[in-house]
């Protein structure tokens, strides 16, 4: 069954430990969250501060995104006993295989991320050592944008190279995930979906969960 990480981008985030415990109830696997830093993209949300105050306050693990340059210098900040995941992008780090290596010593399993133009091929030399690749699906910075379909090309020839390499990571992908295109793109080959509107702005959060797991 395809895993959902809720993106805390567009939760309410005065209550934040709320907003988790709703997508907690619904049975979401990953609580996913957005570091930005205002210079790799162009947007600003939190450090790991929040990430830490968030440990303890539910008992979902974390999928954490790094939108920043020189991940590698805070990579320290965003450990707690529930990081399962943290995710560099590949345009940010010069010497990404250092940086993988650095994740995996903290002992939380390294994802690579990469942006609408990056092709898959960019990460040909780093796939037999990484845990997870997420294809992001907009250009990262914001919720709410709309689904850039070239995503899903990327997705298929991932999972054809994982199944001829016998490699064994996951594919998470994030931006403009919705119930319209969630069948979609588990049908070729997503093993994550990261949604962060789809999910926070629904009426009813819990049930929007449960409405994504049922498909
Ligand atoms: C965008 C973030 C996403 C964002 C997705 O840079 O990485 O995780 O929250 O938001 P939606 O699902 O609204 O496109
Ligand atoms: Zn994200």
């Amino acid at each position: 069954m395809i895993k959902l990480a809720p993106s805390i981008l567009s939760a309410d985030f005065s209550r934040l430990a709320e907003q988790v415990s709703l997508i907690e109830q619904g049975g979401a696997d990953y609580v996913h969250m957005d570091v930005m830093d205002g210079a790799f993209v162009p947007n600003i949300t939190f450090g790991g501060l929040v990430v830490q105050s968030m440990a303890g306050r539910t008992s979902l693990p974390f999928d954490i995104h790094l939108m920043i340059e020189h991940p590698e210098q805070r990579l320290q900040d965003f450990i707690t006993p529930q990081t399962e995941f943290i995710t560099v992008h590949q345009e940010a780090c010069t010497h990404l295989h250092r940086v993988v290596q650095q994740i995996k010593s903290l002992g939380v399993k390294a994802g690579v991320a990469i942006n609408p133009a990056t092709p898959v091929s960019a990460l040909e030399y780093i796939l037999a050592d990484v845990d997870m690749v997420l294809v992001m699906s907009v250009n990262p910075g914001f919720g709410g944008q709309k689904f850039i379909p070239s995503a899903m090309v990327k997705i298929s020839e991932l999972d054809e190279i994982r199944k001829s390499e016998e490699l064994d990571f996951v594919i998470e992908v994030d931006g403009g995930v919705s119930l319209d295109n969630a069948r979609a793109l588990e049908a070729v080959g997503t093993d994550i979906l990261v949604a962060g509107s789809a999910v926070f702005k629904a009426e009813d959060v819990p049930e929007r969960v449960r409405q994504f797991k049922k498909l």
